[in-house]
């Protein structure tokens, strides 16, 4: 503990001298011996089986430095809701230790001045700059201070197949749209519910992302991150929407409002054949004993394999009293540290958040994830997920939501919902 307590007011001291002020607050003070017996406080919305296992990896190394965790889950995949009732407590000067964040929504809150705390003194100490991945650093960090803890990178552009039920077909997993459809054609036949789904909007969104995707990485940069009318309305989303409405004819009738992880269920108990989620679904996989090519096969969605479709959970730090930000530091190193960033991801079914963390634990799927990432990073294979916050910011994400769901559940036709998506889209910006 002394020594924990010498290396922050060490670095404390150290960051004084050359931090320049800026719309977020200055580093943290030097914790006191009995400061690092502190708490937190953590806002987030990990309440399935296998991300409540996850988060327990964190606990427990917080745990062991004497920093005790006050839990605060808000139920709803896609982190919704936690953002309701994060803003509520923001804005009655309540702010938890840190809270969940996606994406542009984390900018979001770098805006606001003095919400957020600075977090350089654990960042430059531990070297964060040169291990995280510039695509997460445009998020983590606001005007050259890190605010957030990246935890994991999750992608979305796969689908879990139930090795069974895929087996029953032939046992060739799709590479192909065509191939794609005559495996879930056949899936039916055999009496299967053939695509698991969970009918709410960032779900629909999910399945959005990766047939757009699909249809090529330009297109996906066009519509979905620079927003280009031309390709928001043109043959291409046409086409997307025609998708959208044939992988509707393969879900069951109690689809709607089901959670993510009730869907991963059906795929996982095979009364599914497949589930087109990203893979936090395969937290749920493993936490239920399955192994990859024995029991599920993992795939990127066809006509995506050259792309990582991305997100990152991180741990945006609040401003908070004096007394509770060497507990605060202690969080945002133990998520830094390479052994966490492992042993977390290894449940939750993400990758590491930072690039020097050796696949040794992760099993193929993981290892396939990791690799896919490292040559998307290098080969501009990498596109923020639109359906989670890092693609667009949250008003450009929720008008598309609506269109896409409503689509998804028969308000719209094909050639409506591409009218729409352009009407909506324009109104957000
Ligand atoms: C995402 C989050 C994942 C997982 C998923 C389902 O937004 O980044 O960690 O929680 O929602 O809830």
């Amino acid at each position: 503990m002394k020594l924990l307590t010498l290396l922050f007011a060490a670095l404390a001291l150290a960051s004084c001298d050359n931090t320049s002020k800026d719309s977020t607050n200055t580093p943290a003070a030097a914790p006191q011996e009995s400061s690092l017996s502190g708490n937190v406080e953590v806002l987030h919305w990990w309440t399935s089986g296998s991300e409540g296992a996850a988060l327990n990896v964190l606990k427990e190394d917080l745990e062991s430095q004497g920093v005790t965790w006050s839990d605060m889950p808000v139920s709803g995949g896609g982190g919704d809701s936690a953002m309701t009732v994060l803003r509520t407590r923001i804005t009655s000067g309540n702010a938890p230790t840190a809270a969940q964040v996606l994406g542009y929504d984390i900018k979001d809150w770098a805006k606001i001045n003095g919400a957020v705390a600075n977090l350089n003194t654990i960042a430059n100490a531990e070297n964060w700059d040169s291990v995280v991945p510039e695509a997460l650093k445009n998020f983590s960090k606001h005007n050259g201070v890190w605010i957030a803890a990246p935890v994991n990178v999750h992608s979305s552009n796969w689908i879990w197949i139930n090795k069974e039920a895929l087996d029953a077909t032939g046992g060739r997993a799709p590479t192909s749209w065509d191939e794609l459809i005559l495996v879930l054609d056949a899936m039916k036949a055999n009496g299967l519910t053939a695509l698991a789904h969970g009918g709410q909007a960032w779900q629909e969104a999910v399945i959005f992302d990766a047939v757009v995707m699909s249809l090529g990485k330009g297109f996906y940069k066009s519509s979905m991150i620079d927003l280009d009318t031309r390709a928001l309305g043109g043959a291409k989303m046409l086409e997307v929407f025609r998708r959208m409405e044939t992988l509707r004819s393969y879900v069951d009738d109690n689809f709607s409002g089901r959670d993510w992880n009730i869907a991963s269920g059906m795929v996982i108990e095979g009364k599914a054949g497949m589930q087109i989620q990203g893979d936090w679904a395969k937290g749920e996989f493993v936490k239920a004993g399955k192994k990859p090519e024995e029991d599920f096969v993992c795939i990127r969605f066809p006509g995506t394999e050259d792309a990582v479709v991305f997100l990152a959970d991180q741990f945006v730090m609040f401003d908070i009293k004096d007394s509770d930000k060497p507990a605060q530091l202690a969080m945002a190193s133990a998520i830094m540290k390479p052994k966490f960033q492992s042993a977390f991801n290894v449940v939750k079914g993400s990758v590491p958040a930072r690039l020097d963390v050796a696949d040794t634990d992760f099993d193929s799927c993981g290892k396939k994830a990791i690799a896919d990432f490292a040559k998307a990073s290098k080969n501009n294979g990498l596109f923020g997920s639109l359906a989670h916050g890092h693609a667009a910011p949250a008003a450009i994400k929720n008008a598309m939501y609506d269109v896409i769901t409503g689509h998804f559940n028969g308000v719209y036709s094909n050639e409506e919902a591409v009218k729409q998506l352009v009407i909506a889209v324009a109104a957000a910006k």
